[in-house]
């Protein structure tokens, strides 16, 4: 199973069940990668998920029967933080984004400590079209561990491949109202 994340330059993943940011390039991006595919969806980011053409949605609403292993590569994890966190053992890849924005959400970055050592990690890096003006926020323990799990993330993405995954956008049309 294959995971997609994006978090901001706060570190924030989501509000109220759903993305922040106005970024067309991360919904292309999005939307390119998972394409034809079956996503695996969290309970709380089901309930503000719009539909997604041309894929199938799975719900982890805790009631279904389904067995995930890592043999099943066509299977994408799109969220949310607890739903990253419950699978992150079966990734094969895992596609994280940073999006230039600073606006303050209400769930932050997963921990992703139990990714398997063979999991691979791709980096991309995209500009929002309207860059909010930035919010302070006060410089917390919580801020310098996420850091900390970042910039090992960037180090294992350099040390394995270097520049793989660096992608900026322009790739279809996006998924608008999911990621913004
Ligand atoms: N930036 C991104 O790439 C991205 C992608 C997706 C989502 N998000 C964001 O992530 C946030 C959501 O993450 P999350 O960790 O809160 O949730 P989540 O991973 O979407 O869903 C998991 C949550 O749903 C609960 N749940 C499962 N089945 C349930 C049921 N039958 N009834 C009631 N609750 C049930 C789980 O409870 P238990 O803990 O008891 O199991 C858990 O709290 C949102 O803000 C969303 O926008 C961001």
């Amino acid at each position: 199973m294959k995971a997609i994340l994006g978090f901001n330059n706060l570190g924030y993943i989501g509000k109220n069940n759903r993305i922040m940011w106005n970024c067309s390039d991360d919904f292309k991006h999005f939307k390119t990668m998972t394409m034809g595919a079956t996503l695996l969806v969290g309970y709380n980011t089901a309930s503000e998920l719009p539909p997604l053409k041309g894929r199938t949605i799975i719900v982890d609403d805790k009631r279904d029967g389904y067995v995930i292993t890592n043999d099943t590569d066509d299977i994408w994890c799109i969220g949310g933080k607890k739903t990253y966190e419950k699978y992150a053992q079966f990734f094969t890849e895992v596609h994280i984004s940073h999006i230039d924005d600073d606006s303050i959400g209400d769930v932050m970055m997963p921990d992703l400590k139990n990714l398997a050592p063979w999991c691979k990690i791709y980096h991309y890096y995209f500009d929002t079209n309207e860059k909010k003006l930035a919010n302070q926020n006060p410089f917390t323990p919580q801020l310098e561990k996420l850091a900390d799990q970042v910039a090992k993330i960037e180090n294992t993405v350099y040390g394995n491949d270097p520049g793989a995954g660096f992608q900026n956008g322009n790739i279809g049309d996006g998924d608008s109202g999911f990621r913004g």
